[in-house]
């Protein structure tokens, strides 16, 4: 793994380790990406409520508060139980768009024991931003999260 994912990954464990709420500590780490990773316009949580995705703590404009499983590149992610990274968002069918600016997306699903907790989502203005080392690096920080939350 590249140094500034490993430094990035190392930072997010000092932040959650700690403490095990689940949304601050979605809180600290989006922070956390929003700030060290380049040309990221938003990055934050959906946390499931029922069958559905709401938004929770995020960085970035304003976003789509809820998404339907199966809906979207959150919701299909979500059904899957697999990441999925798309290079170019208008290529994608069902793609939602929350931020018209935005072309390029990675989205890790979050299963604690074995259940569905949400989404970890990560979108960029630029297109192709996010290379398979971004995507390994993104699904490690969503497992240092779920470690950490009760
Ligand atoms: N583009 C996402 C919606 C969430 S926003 O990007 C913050 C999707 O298609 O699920």
């Amino acid at each position: 793994m590249r140094a500034d994912w490993r430094r990035l990954l190392q930072q997010a464990d000092g932040l959650v380790s700690a403490y095990s709420n689940r949304v601050s500590n979605a809180a600290n780490l989006c922070a956390l990406l929003y700030q060290e990773l380049p040309d990221v316009s938003w990055a934050g949580f959906y946390f499931l409520h029922g069958n559905t995705l709401l938004v929770g703590p995020f960085q970035g404009p304003p976003a789509c508060v809820s998404i339907d499983l199966g809906q979207g590149v959150c919701g299909q992610a979500a059904m899957t139980g697999k990441p999925i990274r798309v290079g170019d968002v208008e290529a994608f069918d069902g793609h939602i768009v929350c931020d018209a600016e935005a072309r390029s997306e990675v989205v890790v699903p979050l299963f604690k024991e074995g259940d569905l907790v949400g989404v970890l989502d990560v979108d960029s203005r630029r297109l192709n931003r996010f290379s398979q080392e971004d995507q390994s690096g993104l699904e490690a920080l969503a497992k240092i999260y779920l470690a950490s939350i009760d």
